[in-house]
């Protein structure tokens, strides 16, 4: 079985304890914790800022997943490192230099990734897929949590699986929007590896006091098991 990670996604955690939701989140068993980081611009929503990933750091070792759905990208990318991002990732549309925004989140000390939305063609890897650690498959348009996931992004994934496995080099190919216990099982049979989930991980914990994802976290690895 591939090594899968569980990414849940903040933007569907009660801002007002995020602190309390990130610890249980990865006391639940999730890997990564998705840090998705709109400006009003680039999407048509506005959610945080390298403040709150600072704020955040000291609480898990746990790799903080940087989702950049901003533009401009440069000036914000050491701030981020700073705030002790691991991964950066950044739509390659919003960088006017593709390979010079990459360049700059490796010197910054963190791991580089490119970010496809549904409709943008895999060209973008052509020079550079030896230079990022991930790629990030949207499967709903990026701004907001809770969409249907777009079937297509299927296809897309096993493209990239190949050129990946191609290539021989540790990439990670990360899935994004619409991710459910009921899906999962077939997107990771697609090729990616790990697994965005915001409202599927988050909705699912809400009822409990304090809120507790072992039992969504569970299933979504269940599914996995099968593939
Ligand atoms: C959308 C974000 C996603 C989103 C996923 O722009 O990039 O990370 O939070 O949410 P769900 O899992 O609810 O589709
Ligand atoms: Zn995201």
């Amino acid at each position: 079985m591939a090594n899968y990670r569980i990414a849940p996604s903040i933007l569907s955690a009660n801002f007002a304890k995020l602190g309390e939701e990130i610890t249980a989140v990865i006391a639940s068993g999730a890997d990564i914790i998705h840090f998705d980081v709109m400006d009003n611009h680039y999407v048509p929503n506005l959610t945080i800022g390298p403040l709150v990933c600072e704020a955040i750091r000291p609480l898990t070792k746990a790799i903080i997943d940087v989702h950049l759905m901003v533009e401009p990208v440069d000036r914000i990318v050491p701030d981020f490192a700073k705030a002790g991002a691991n991964i950066i990732s950044f739509h390659p549309e919003a960088s006017r230099h593709i390979d010079r925004t990459i360049g700059l989140i490796k010197e910054q000390g963190c791991k580089a990734g490119l970010v496809f939305n549904p409709a943008t063609p895999l060209h973008y890897l052509d020079h550079v897929l030896d230079k990022i650690d991930l790629v990030l498959i949207m499967s709903v348009n990026p701004g907001f949590g809770g969409q249907k996931f777009i079937p297509e992004a299927l296809n897309k994934l096993r493209a990239v699986r190949a050129r990946i496995d191609a290539c021989g080099r540790d990439i990670m190919l990360e899935v994004d929007g619409g991710v459910k216990v009921d899906n999962i099982a077939e997107i990771a049979r697609a090729g990616a590896d790990a697994f965005v989930a915001g409202s599927a991980i988050f909705s699912a914990g809400k009822d409990s006091d304090p809120h507790r994802y072992d039992t969504v976290v569970g299933a979504l690895r269940a599914e996995l098991a099968k593939v």
